[in-house]
């Protein structure tokens, strides 16, 4: 599995904070603010009690299967059966999962090129092909039809295509019109749609979230309580699985993991809390805020194209001319040496598109308006 570029890059960040220099970290993707108030309260109490945490059943707490059941009747007034949600080790537990239950080796897999590079190594891992659709600013950097039918006509039939929305690196969406057409492409073509909807809840711009199974139950809906709810490190995620895929998913999670984080999945039941869902939504207010003050001061800092930031905390940037006048090699000496002058950190775009992203950056406002600003401000003087 190829290592992310963004490694050297955390490196320097670290030799530097040892150092005791200066560094505005706007490379993780990364909510700073942690897990809401019910959800670390529930989980001091256990603890406290001397709750055993022993194993739970493969798929997960039934209650928690139930609480994110009713996620979905809240959030899109979908009605969803508890037994085919599978809670799982972070999103990333559910991509490992449903890509080994739904693709086997040789099947051609789509995906979006800028893109997650997880899916893409986890995929090739497992012996699938991964079909790269060169999405650019025409597609909004997202899947369209008229991708997909050139990928089939270039190389035969597609076994699967992963979707994001909100994308990372790009943060762009496909809303509700377009995701049903996607899934009406995979239908007819029986094409088996991942739908990654991890970062719902953290939407900017007027597109509408759309959830996958409000149009085709068929599909495997993927997401996580690491970003809306501020919960990385907890490691919980889950899946909405098609019929058939709930049994298989069931074994091979108890095989490969007995059963996600105990104590996580009984203190995420309480993520679906009024105040928990309040407090989430304030963490999101606070990146709209901080995507306002990015476009702000966007002129200033020299940058080509960008993404349309329609959601997650990302904005994906061309900086071909700057690194071009620096005479730098690519984005990853251009973000080495940005980093080296100014203390601030961005992630080289190499991570998320081999081709292209040589002359792109991401850049993360996940994180306190302080550093922000300050990164921005540094950003602006060495342009
Ligand atoms: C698009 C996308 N999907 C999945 C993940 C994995 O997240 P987790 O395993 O914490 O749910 C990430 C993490 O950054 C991501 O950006």
């Amino acid at each position: 599995m190829p290592p992310f570029a963004v490694m050297d890059i955390l490196d320097a960040v670290q030799r530097r904070r040892d150092a005791g220099l200066d560094v505005f970290s706007l490379c993780a993707g990364e909510p700073g603010g942690g897990a809401p108030t019910d959800v670390r309260e529930h989980a001091a109490a256990l603890l406290q009690a001397g709750e055993p945490l022993g194993y739970t059943p493969a798929l997960g707490l039934p209650v928690l299967r139930r609480a994110i059941a009713g996620h979905y009747r809240r959030w899109y007034d979908l009605e969803v059966d508890p037994g085919r949600v599978a809670i799982t080790t972070g999103s990333s537990g559910a991509f490992v999962l449903a890509f080994l239950a739904a693709f086997g080796p040789g099947d051609r897999v789509a995906l979006a090129r800028p893109g997650y590079p997880a899916y893409r190594n986890i995929l090739t891992a497992l012996g699938c092909e991964v079909v790269e659709l060169e999405c650019g600013a025409g597609e909004r950097y997202q899947p369209t039809p008229e991708l997909l039918d050139a990928a089939v006509g270039a190389g035969g039939p597609l076994a699967g295509v992963v979707l994001a929305s909100p994308a990372n690196p790009t943060g762009t969406m496909v809303d509700g019109p377009e995701l049903a057409a996607l899934c009406a492409w995979c239908a007819e073509h029986d094409t088996r749609l991942v739908s990654d909807e991890i970062y719902h809840g953290i939407v900017a711009g007027d597109r509408e979230q759309a959830c996958a199974w409000s149009h085709d139950d068929r599909t495997i809906v993927v997401s996580s309580f690491s970003k809306y709810w501020g919960m990385t490190g907890w490691r919980l995620g889950w899946a909405l699985l098609p019929e058939e895929l709930a049994g298989p998913v069931d074994a091979l999670a108890g095989n490969l993991a007995l059963c996600p984080p105990t104590l996580s999945q009984h203190a995420a039941v309480r993520a679906f809390s009024e105040r928990s869902y309040a407090e989430a939504d304030a963490a999101a207010a606070g990146y709209r805020a901080h995507r306002e003050l990015l476009l702000e001061r966007l002129p200033a800092l020299g940058w080509g194209a960008t993404a349309p930031a329609d959601g997650a905390f990302y904005l994906y940037a061309d900086v071909a001319d700057r690194i071009r006048e620096a005479g730098d090699r690519d984005a990853v000496a251009w973000c080495a040496r940005l980093l080296d002058q100014t203390g601030v950190a961005l992630t080289p775009g190499a991570d998320f598109d081999a081709v292209d992203g040589v002359g792109w950056v991401r850049l993360s406002y996940a994180t306190d308006t302080a550093t922000l600003r300050a990164g921005l401000e540094r950003l602006s003087a060495w342009s």
